[in-house]
């Protein structure tokens, strides 16, 4: 028996079903949902589909199936109904036992399918001539979330931030770098945005200003060591601001991680050789291009990847293919995660489809862009400050910490670090748990008041039941163990452990698609379960084997809400 209840009933059907029948099918087909019904908690939907496959009645299919099918000790009761559903009601001492065993399992019962894989994540990847804004917010929340959940699945994971450290920008920067003098002192940009917008000014309106940054871009490019060394401390100003919200958020991105735009330069020309040797690159009115079936543009024009440009330089296509070559060949990903807006969709398939055709990335190998939408004001438009300028990431994280202080501000029970601890968990809390617990292909509003609340999907609401169910565990004076025993009797019982059981298969869907939300929705799902069992079941003035039983699914329940925060980057206050 693995840890999900309804892979393993799954199993059974499709061995019953080529007992019975001779057929094969997967374990899709076998089509076992959780039931909300009283006294079913399994439903089995196969006979439908296959009777229509067998021309047969799916009442009499259904019989057959339930004929063949060795449910051991798993099921109290297995009926026929409707048209020919297979209603199961488990058995209670099978699923406290069940149960004990998936809190025992350091796992909580996920057992990934196959052998450990090694998974290249590039997430939040800035561009650094200016500050983060709330696009890299979310690609630094979802990636990073994506990173411990892979690494939970027992994967190792190579996390790359793919900084934006290159390109004509910094050509602008850092000819108005020398213009104000910095190059000679001790320099430090107090706002990267303001530096940025005022090199750009210049570059629009003073010819003799433009020709020299585009010098500087041709001085930089050729490796001039002068303009190299203004260029780095232009990076090490920038990257204080990017490890500020690093910080602040708490991501498990390092300066080991860095791995940005400039580190592929020395291998352009060999990638765009390669390319050409192969017959995929192309001459294209004076480009180096990369065309690709099924890739069209405007007016059905084929769309082209560029490798090389008709100046001869090198860009952000040529750089991501580079990119691919080197995390599927010196990385050895075998699934390469992209974690980057939507805009970029065509992109990335783009560059997948071209890195699968000079055969840098086997079949075997996963490709994944992990696609997200916009953060939205309450306008409906980017979010953007009060004043219509684009926001500060540090800002908009200090701004969240302070809303949350202000939440215990009064509580005069917890000491002043406690209310410090529960300000920086709350506040950054409410900002990523308001992301991830959003299918993240959608836009979503950023709403202070809504991802606060202290009732509804928060952050908050689950960071409350885990401290409600430790001060529970403090009045009984008794942590009973992970593992120790349950015995199930109560409806509230069984539901909070069928709960517990679904865990494996969330898992299991939030790594296959990518998608954070499905484990958010469930800890909310699991922290609601448990205050139904709370209210219908007394715990503390219930006696000896009932209310350990019950201190023991308390503390399963704690650990899995625990672990799942910590899984979406979320801290837990030891206190609230
Ligand atoms: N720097 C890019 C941006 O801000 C994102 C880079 C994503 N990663 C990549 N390998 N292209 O839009």
């Amino acid at each position: 028996m693995t840890g999900d209840i309804g892979a393993d009933l799954g199993r059974r059907v499709v061995a019953a079903v080529a007992a019975a029948f001779e057929v094969d099918i997967t374990i899709d087909e076998a089509v076992v949902r959780p039931s909300q019904r009283d006294g079913v908690d399994y439903q089995i939907n196969t006979a439908m589909a296959l009777a229509k496959r067998l021309r047969r009645p799916s009442r009499e299919v259904a019989e057959q199936i339930l004929d063949h099918l060795d449910l051991g000790s798993v099921a109290a009761n297995v009926e026929v109904a409707g048209p020919g559903f297979l209603n199961v009601a488990l058995n209670d001492a099978w699923l406290s036992e069940h149960t004990a065993a998936l809190a025992a399992d350091p796992r909580f019962g996920y057992r990934p399918e196959g052998a450990p894989r090694r998974v290249v994540v590039d997430y939040s990847s800035p561009n650094m001539a200016k500050e983060m804004h709330v696009g890299h917010l979310r690609s630094t929340i979802i990636g990073d979330a994506i990173v411990r959940m892979h690494t939970f699945a027992g994967d190792e994971v190579v996390r790359q931030n793919h900084l934006g450290d290159w390109g004509t920008p910094f050509g602008m920067l850092v000819e108005h770098l020398v213009d104000e003098g910095l190059h000679e002192t001790e320099f430090s940009i107090s706002d990267l945005n303001v530096f940025y917008q005022q090199a750009r000014t210049k570059f629009d309106a003073d010819q003799d200003f433009a020709d020299r940054a585009r010098a500087r871009v041709v001085a930089l490019q050729a490796g001039d060591p002068d303009t190299l060394a203004l260029w780095e401390r232009l990076l090490t100003e920038s990257k204080h601001h990017i490890e500020a919200v690093y910080d602040l958020l708490g991501v498990q991105l390092t300066p080991a991680d860095y791995q940005g735009e400039s580190a592929y330069q020395p291998i352009l020309d060999d990638v765009a050789d390669e390319l050409t040797r192969r017959g995929l690159a192309h001459m294209s009115d004076g480009a180096l291009c990369v065309f690709l079936e099924g890739f069209t543009g405007r007016e059905d024009k084929p769309l082209p990847l560029i490798v090389r440009k008709r100046d001869g330089g090198y860009g952000y296509d040529a750089t991501d293919l580079a990119t691919i070559r080197h995390r599927a060949q010196n990385l050895k990903g075998d699934r390469l995660i992209y974690v980057v807006g939507s805009p970029q969709s065509t992109h990335f398939a783009m560059i997948f489809a071209a890195a699968r055709k000079a055969e840098w990335v086997s079949p075997a190998t996963e490709t994944d862009h992990v696609a997200f939408g916009s953060v939205l004001g309450e306008d409906g438009k980017i979010l953007r400050t009060r004043a219509g300028a684009t926001l500060k990431l540090t800002d908009l994280l200090h701004e969240g910490v302070q809303r949350a202080a202000a939440i215990v501000a009064d509580r005069t029970d917890l000491s002043e670090a406690e209310r410090a601890e529960i300000a920086q968990a709350v506040g950054i809390g409410a900002i990523k748990y308001a992301d991830l617990s959003t299918d993240r292909i959608k836009d979503y509003v950023f709403d202070w008041d809504r991802m606060l609340a202290m009732d509804g999907n928060t952050a908050v609401y689950l960071q409350y039941a885990i401290a409600r169910i430790r001060s529970i565990l403090r009045r009984a004076d008794h942590t009973p163990p992970l593992g120790a025993s349950v015995t199930l009797t109560e409806p509230a019982e069984r539901r909070l452990a069928l709960e517990l059981a679904r865990f494996p298969e969330v898992m299991d869907t939030a790594l296959q698609y990518l998608e954070a939300h499905r484990l958010a929705n469930y800890l909310f799902d699991l922290a609601t379960a448990f205050s139904s069992f709370y209210e219908q079941c007394p715990v503390l003035k219930s006696q000896d084997e009932v209310r350990a039983s019950r201190l023991a699914l308390a503390t399963h329940t704690a650990a899995v809400l625990e672990s799942g925060l910590d899984l979406l980057g979320i801290e837990t206050p030891q206190r609230l």
